[in-house]
């Protein structure tokens, strides 16, 4: 799939902006803090949902402004659409003019993949940073994993509601079993999709990496939860709720799952240096590409967000024939000549598009 066509109005340090994109590789050069990252965020926006910086709607809207609209045209294998989002202190999503009643409703009809700058913390962060990683790539294929994991966070927020009104106002501590089982239901639908999204990882990852990195690394990923089997988990629950009134929250269960990653049986945040973090990255990355190609038969966008920089030569052009199918965005601070590619020039919020030289 590829996006045509981004339209912005007031939003972030753009008043106005309209461009056309090819289905090819597009790159956004230019100096620091001209707007660049801003345009992959549009995107990401209506990919998603929300934003990959913030959560605050304000943010959004050029300064001094009530409104923020963005545009986005895009085509996949079998139609056009099109998709608006209008943010003030709330964002509202139409998809072909007509209101999407839920958030949710926006996944899965332009599947990007980003590559940024953060994604150092899928390593070296904390447990959420994996789980938005799976969250991320599992809710553009299954618009049932997001109804699963919002009902369970949505339950989990009553149960511990009701956990502290057991500690405070000595409330029936019988009445948590309703919560356990409603819990179980959700967490068992979430940790089965999040063990066969790790699965799919593994199926690819290896046979990428090596082709990334020439190395013999063998890649290992454990996927971590509370969550075994229903029995077990409705058991776990029922045997830490003295220590769950005790804190006032629940201790067990998927949102506290997590992944860990061992090259040569070595774990990566500990062993791994610092080329190894990156290239693991870049395969990961690839890995989520492919099954996303091999789930909806087309290839997502990608985002490359001062991503190439990070890379030797030998793997910027390795990388970029390992995705050479796919409509992929770049920005970055020097112009990555080339006169195959699309360059655009950013600046101060106003994008110039740069003739082809097909001379030479
Ligand atoms: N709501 C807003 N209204 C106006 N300008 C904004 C708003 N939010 C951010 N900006 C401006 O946008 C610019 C940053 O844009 P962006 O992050 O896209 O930069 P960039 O070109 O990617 O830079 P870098 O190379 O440093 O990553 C900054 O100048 C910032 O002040
Ligand atoms: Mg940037």
């Amino acid at each position: 799939m590829y996006i045509k066509k981004i339209k912005l109005k007031n939003f972030r340090n753009y008043e106005n902006l309209e461009i056309n994109l090819e289905n090819k590789i597009n790159i956004f050069y230019g100096d620091n803090a001209q707007g660049k990252t801003n345009i992959l965020e549009a995107i990401y926006l209506c990919a998603l949902g929300k934003s990959f910086r913030t959560k605050k709607e304000k943010e959004l809207i050029l300064f001094s402004k009530e409104n923020s609209f963005i545009e986005i045209i895009y085509q996949k294998k079998d139609r056009e659409g099109k998709i608006n989002l209008e943010i003030n202190n709330k964002k509202y999503f139409y998809l072909n003019n007509i209101k999407l009643k839920k958030l949710s409703e926006i996944l899965g009809n332009i599947n990007i993949v980003l590559f940024s700058p953060d994604d150092i913390n899928i390593i070296k962060g904390v447990p959420e940073n994996r789980r938005k990683f799976l969250n991320i790539m599992i809710s553009q294929l299954r618009p049932n994993y997001v109804y699963n994991y919002n009902l369970y966070l949505k339950i989990l927020e009553q149960r511990n509601n009701y956990l502290r009104q057991i500690k405070f106002e000595n409330k029936n501590k019988e009445l948590l079993e309703i919560w356990n089982q409603q819990l179980t239901i959700c967490a068992e639908n979430v940790y089965n999709y999040r063990k066969e999204f790790i699965e799919k990882i593994l199926n690819k990852i290896n046979n990428i990496h090596s082709k990334i990195t020439e190395e013999k690394e063998k890649i290992n990923i454990k996927y971590i939860s509370n969550f075994k089997s229903k029995e077990e988990f409705l058991k776990e629950l029922k045997e830490s709720e003295d220590i769950d009134i005790q804190k006032g929250y629940t201790t067990k269960g998927i949102h506290r799952d997590d992944f860990e990653i061992y090259i040569n049986n070595n774990k990566l945040n500990i062993y791994g240096s610092q080329g190894q973090i990156r290239s693991f990255i870049l395969s990961l990355k690839l890995s989520e590409l492919e099954i996303i190609y091999d789930e909806i038969g087309e290839y997502p966008i990608l985002l490359l967000d001062d991503f190439m920089s990070e890379l030797d030569e030998k793997r910027r052009i390795g990388f970029m024939n390992s995705v050479k199918d796919a409509q992929v965005l770049i920005t970055c601070t020097d112009k990555l000549v080339d006169n195959m590619w699309i360059t655009f020039n950013v600046k101060n919020g106003h994008v110039d598009k740069l003739i082809k030289n097909f001379s030479n």
